[in-house]
């Protein structure tokens, strides 16, 4: 009896690892067409609009869910008040590091805005260790030198360097990593799915950031933008649009549905090999300018994130075995 139970349990293991490898095989391949869709958007108006790009985004998922629902392709979430309310700093720190990263891309190469969007976990640590009070020990403190190291060398090598499109990417760092604690923090013990949480997070985004961007940029100005862009590209335009909004919705829809499995370090070690992708497709389909050393700033940045997550995961180990042990002899 006992070697069936271990046996199935090894089963269900080695499944949930199939799952969750195709989640983010799945993740990273939408997150690729995402990026290469949202820069073709950005570079065909006059001005980029990335207000109005981050908007249609979350509008578009938002419109999806709620077809769904209506018609029942899936189940409509049961919230209440409390939800919504613990939902709603989530959908802050969604909205800023959404709108951010926008901004970021339509400033400077993707490939750019995701090599210092690598440097994602140096801002975990702070906000863990700042905010939360977190400790953790130097070898963790020590593979922030590569990742900080290598961004900022990344960054000064960098042929179109922006001011603006550094900063953004910046600060979506630190709303993402905000987002990713409530968001995991928010859904522990409650009966909404990760594909109905996101869903939700869309659409109080969407509420949040639509007067924002109706105040930076405005109805006149997408109206010329539009116009424009569609006189010289033509009808496919719509379609670039609706592919970055779709695209933009699908990899956030399957982001969540594996941090629903795995933990938030988890997720942010995903999270960032992602970006291995879609740097290198960037590069290649933009035909970005790639200095040496600029490449050597962004290899070094991700094999600090690597030490990082090792270190990490090391650390949370030690902690779950010494938890066993003390509840095993107290
Ligand atoms: C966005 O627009 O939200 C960003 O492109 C997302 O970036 P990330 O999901 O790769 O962190």
């Amino acid at each position: 009896q006992p070697i069936e139970a271990a046996a199935v349990e090894v089963k269900s293991e080695a499944a949930k690892r199939v799952k969750i490898g195709i989640y983010f095989a799945t993740w990273w391949a939408l997150n690729v067409v995402f990026n290469i869709y949202n820069k073709k958007v950005l570079n065909a108006y006059p001005y980029p609009y990335p207000w109005l790009t981050s908007t249609l985004s979350l509008a578009c998922g938002s419109l999806m869910m709620l077809i769904s629902w209506a018609t029942r392709i899936a189940e409509t979430p049961k919230t209440d008040f409390e939800f919504w309310k613990t939902l709603f700093p989530v959908a802050v720190a969604h909205t800023i590091g959404h709108v951010a990263a926008t901004v970021s891309m339509s400033k400077v190469a993707v490939s750019f805005t995701h090599i210092i969007k690598s440097g994602e976990p140096a801002f975990s640590v702070l906000v863990s260790r700042f905010l939360l009070g977190e400790t953790f020990p130097p070898s963790v403190y020590l593979s922030l030198v590569p990742i900080i190291g290598g961004c900022a060398l990344a960054a000064v090598t960098e042929l179109n360097f922006n001011m603006t499109g550094f900063m953004g990417a910046m600060i979506s760092n630190f709303a993402f990593v905000l987002r990713n604690i409530f968001s995991k923090k928010g859904m522990k013990g409650k009966s909404v799915s990760g594909m109905n949480y996101y869903a939700c997070l869309s659409l109080l985004s969407l509420l949040i950031l639509t007067p924002f961007a109706v105040a930076v940029e405005g109805p006149q100005m997408w109206a010329a933008g539009w116009k424009k862009a569609l006189s010289e590209i033509g009808p496919q335009f719509v379609w670039w649009v609706a592919a970055q909004s779709v695209f933009y919705h699908l990899y956030n829809q399957v982001s969540y549905m594996s941090l629903d499995e795995i933990s938030p370090l988890t997720f942010s070690i995903g999270n960032t090999m992602k970006r291995i992708s879609v740097i290198v497709s960037s590069i290649i389909i933009f035909h970005t300018p790639v200095q040496p050393v600029n490449a050597l700033g962004a290899a070094i940045a991700v094999l600090g994130t690597f030490l990082y997550s090792q270190f990490r995961r090391t650390i949370s180990i030690m902690n779950k075995s010494m938890e066993c042990h003390l509840k095993k002899n107290y």
